[in-house]
């Protein structure tokens, strides 16, 4: 295609839901371009589901206006947008086989031949074997590619998807993860998909917007929200971030020196989404891959120009694929520190002194009046 078509954009204004006094989605602005597949993640109850329902026409929003492509859509009914829904319980019709199921849709309709197009859809899902089985005849993945199926034959401009895999065991579910993002590539429609699977999240989606008690926190690129997290609340709930707290000191070019403990950190300023005024407080953050670990009498071969800590090894656990540590530091408890299992340093067990480095350029800095917890799993208990 070589003219932009927008029709299948989903623009959101100002929407907002409250029930009674609780605000579940506070007034939100979003872009979702036609075409894309797009992600709300966030814990259970921040308001993806609403979110969701709002665009679909399953619940009327306290303020704001949605629109799908140059229409305003706020006042239509669910089943005069061009949207269609899959939900965690797909509910497939028990008593037609699964040709029957996606063709339910076009038979509404009042569609005559609807052979040729049945068939296209169930090869797009991988299911034109299955065609003539009933639902319970089939896995928990399959059946979810029949709802896919089901709702793509009415060629929506846009699929929302709420959870569509929360019911498979994780094998499976990283499987549809791949086949969902191949459909999606395939067909080429915009995708809003909702989950509080982060790494389901980032591997599917092309934009991630991350919710926290009813707004985006941020949105962007997967690599983008994890290699460059701005609140603490994203920084601990996608993945796993060690987070300093550290003062500035001075600057230095593009750099910023920050005084964490006894010792200096470095970090560029272009990373840092908090005030830099001297004496302010930052959090000083850095993912635990990024961080190399040596045992405290090899620290002389560190580098100049890394950033380094000085810590005790308190735990370590060997995982195959890497070994993760936990660091006690006079500068931070708990650092974690991922290291790749290639060649193991057996002096590196609990008791021992060890150096913690990782190059300014993998350091993010966060204002440092939010909670620090935000997003851990702690904090979530
Ligand atoms: N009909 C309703 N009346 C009152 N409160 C509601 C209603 N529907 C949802 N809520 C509240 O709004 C908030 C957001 O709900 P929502 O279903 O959007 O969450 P969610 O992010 O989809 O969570 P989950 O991951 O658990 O599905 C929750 O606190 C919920 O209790
Ligand atoms: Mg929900």
């Amino acid at each position: 295609m070589t003219t932009k078509d927008s029709s299948g954009d989903v623009r959101l204004s100002g929407i907002s839901k409250t029930y009674g006094s609780f605000t579940a989605v506070h007034p939100l602005d979003l872009t979702v371009p036609q075409g894309s597949f797009f992600a709300l993640l966030g814990a259970s109850g921040c308001g993806k589901t609403t979110t969701l329902r709002m665009i679909a026409g399953l619940e009327e929003p306290t303020s704001g206006t949605v629109f799908l492509g140059d229409q305003d859509v706020t006042a239509l009914p669910p089943y005069k947008r061009p949207v269609n829904t899959v939900f965690q319980s797909y509910a497939l019709f028990p008593h037609l086989d699964i040709f029957e199921n996606v063709a339910f849709g076009l038979r509404r309709r009042g569609v005559k031949s609807v052979k040729k197009q049945v068939e296209e859809m169930l090869d797009l899902v991988q299911l034109g074997e299955q065609a003539r089985k009933k639902p319970h005849q089939l896995s928990g993945g399959q059946q979810q590619r029949v709802a896919v199926a089901r709702a793509l034959i009415n060629h929506p401009k846009v699929l929302l998807l709420d959870e569509p895999l929360g019911a498979l065991d994780l094998k499976l579910r990283r499987q549809m993860q791949l086949e969902l993002k191949r459909i999606q590539t395939e067909v080429g429609i915009t995708f809003v998909h909702v989950t509080h699977d982060q790494e389901e999240a980032m591997t599917m989606a092309d934009t991630v917007a991350v919710m926290n008690a009813g707004r985006v926190e941020q949105l962007g690129a997967p690599d983008e929200l994890y290699e460059n997290p701005r609140t603490t609340f994203v920084a601990n709930f996608l993945g796993t971030s060690n987070l300093i707290e550290a003062e500035v000191d001075t600057k230095a070019g593009d750099d910023i020196v920050l005084k964490a403990g006894g010792g200096k950190l470095t970090l560029p300023s272009e990373r840092c989404s908090a005030s830099t005024a001297t004496g302010g407080k930052v959090l000083v953050g850095v993912r635990p891959e990024k961080i190399s670990l040596v045992h405290a009498d090899d620290a002389g071969e560190i580098p100049d120009g890394r950033n380094r800590i000085t810590g005790t090894i308190a735990d370590a656990s060997f995982i195959g694929v890497s070994t993760q540590y936990v660091i006690d530091s006079p500068i931070c408890p708990e650092l974690a520190v991922y290291v790749q299992n290639v060649e193991r340093d057996g002096r590196l067990t609990p008791g021992a002194d060890v150096v913690l480095h990782w190059s300014p350029a993998h350091t993010f800095g966060l204002d440092a009046a939010q909670d620090i917890d935000a997003g851990t799993e702690e904090e979530a208990a």
